[in-house]
């Protein structure tokens, strides 16, 4: 299997739908919908929602009707770009090889395009259309992980404490702490929705759970050395800002060798994870091993 086709046939699947998803840039009032279209379309990975199809597909689910609902995730995603490169934040220029939101339209209108997704995202995965394919009470349970993970269970406490411990002493259990808030949530909730849409059974969903906190958080440690080894360039944002800024990474605490090995132990507990899958999960275990080793 060639893991880069394979994604890259799911990601025009989630950029299509995100195109039909986003209003028009000439939608009034233009600002906003400029902003949201700068920030969402034509560019980033798409892993979040990629993860959420494939693993519905691995558990038998119609992953081509979830497209919408995996967009939605997307959507809550780019938020969290928007925000995080706020000079209150991160106080990053670019993002996806262009202007951060906020460098392009102002901070103002890149707050209120950070308001608008992460709404947008809620509408679009309680789209009625999806209770014609799918059981309600998964949509609820779905949508619920998400809520968890995008919010003070996840990411919004991570990012806080990403900001309050800059410049200060921090250990591992915190520093894991933060990467697991901060990005391995939102990670995980994606895998979860894939599986708890597509009806996993408890087995099932508890394989797909460390699956994706392992991933989850060797994506981010993966972010930390990529801001020390990347380039500009492929990354499309700009890097050296953590140690600049005094961020708490894995780099910063444990150096690149080790931080390095921690990703590919991550990444291995991660393909056996999934053993109870056997063939199936293929695709899931090379996208782990693609995400270890990517270099934007
Ligand atoms: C970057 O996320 C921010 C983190 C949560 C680490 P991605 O690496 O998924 O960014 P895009 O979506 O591909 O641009
Ligand atoms: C981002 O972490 C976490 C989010 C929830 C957005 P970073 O601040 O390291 O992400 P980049 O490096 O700016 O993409
Ligand atoms: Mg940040
Ligand atoms: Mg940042
Ligand atoms: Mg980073």
């Amino acid at each position: 299997m060639d893991v880069e086709s394979f994604l890259k046939e799911r990601k025009i699947l989630i950029d299509a739908e995100l195109e039909k998803i986003l209003p028009p840039e000439d939608t009034f009032p233009a600002s906003i919908h400029m902003a949201l279209r700068h920030s969402v379309i034509d560019g980033g990975k798409r892993i979040r929602p990629i993860l959420t199809l494939v693993v519905n597909e691995l558990v038998g689910g119609n992953y081509q009707t979830l497209i919408p609902f995996a967009c939605g995730i997307e959507l809550i995603h780019a938020y969290s770009l928007i925000h995080d490169d706020l000079p209150a934040m991160d106080n990053s220029d670019f993002r996806r090889g262009k202007p951060s939101c906020h460098k392009a339209f102002g901070e103002t209108i890149a707050l209120l395009a950070g308001d608008a997704l992460l709404t947008l995202a809620f509408q679009v995965m309680t789209d009625p259309v999806l209770y014609e394919t799918h059981h309600p009470l998964s949509i609820v349970k779905a949508i619920h992980v998400i809520a968890q993970a995008a919010g003070l269970q996840g990411m919004v406490t991570g990012q806080t404490l990403d900001i309050e411990t800059q410049g200060k002493v921090f250990d591992l259990p915190l520093l894991e702490y933060i990467h697991t808030h901060k990005t391995g949530a939102l990670i995980l909730a994606a895998v979860k929705a894939g599986a708890i849409l597509g009806e996993a059974g408890e087995d099932a969903l508890e394989a797909f759970t460390n699956y994706g906190k392992t991933i989850g958080l060797a994506f981010q440690i993966t972010d930390d050395v990529l801001d020390v080894m990347g380039s500009t360039q492929t990354l499309g944002k700009e890097t050296g800002l953590d140690s600049m800024q005094g961020k708490a990474t894995y780099p910063g605490l444990l150096g690149l060798k080790e931080s390095q090995k921690r990703i590919r132990e991550l990444t291995q507990h991660a393909e056996q994870a999934l053993s109870q899958f056997g063939r199936k999960a293929e695709p899931l275990k090379q996208i782990a091993r693609y995400l270890a080793e990517r270099t934007k």
